[in-house]
């Protein structure tokens, strides 16, 4: 009976995980199909004049950004703003965090 608790204990432990943990290609195809189109497919393009590309970009920091454009958070040192906000404001708003956080993730794996 032990044995079988505790089986079944893993087997919830290693669900909870593989839920949580971050997926690159779950990344990568929400990145193709939000993010492309303006970004570049490898993320190497820019939609905009005097902007870096974000392919490499630190994923804490691409996660932070989206989540500031998300909520229209301006008070914060990483909210870069070229002055086209309400672009990254619709961009992001039917992602979950999770989303976010994969779409992060994959992004900062891309070559600079
Ligand atoms: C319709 C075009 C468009 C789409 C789609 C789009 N973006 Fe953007 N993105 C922009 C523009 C324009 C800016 C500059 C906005 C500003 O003025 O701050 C920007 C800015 C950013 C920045 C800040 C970069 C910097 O150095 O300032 C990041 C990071 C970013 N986008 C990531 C993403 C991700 C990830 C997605 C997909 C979820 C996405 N964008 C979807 C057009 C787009």
């Amino acid at each position: 009976m032990k044995r079988i608790i505790f089986g079944l204990l893993l087997v919830s432990v290693s669900l909870i995980a593989s839920e949580n943990s971050i997926s690159l290609e779950k990344g990568a195809a929400l990145y193709i199909k939000k993010c492309a189109i303006c970004h570049g497919e490898n993320a190497d393009k820019t939609p905009i004049k005097n902007m870096k590309p974000i392919a490499g970009m630190e994923a804490e920091k691409v996660g932070r950004i989206l989540v500031n454009y998300q909520n229209d958070i301006t008070e914060d040192d990483l909210r870069i703003s070229h002055g086209y906000n309400e672009i990254m404001v619709g961009a992001t708003l039917y992602l979950s965090r999770k989303d976010i956080d994969n779409i992060a993730m994959y992004v900062s794996s891309l070559k600079k």
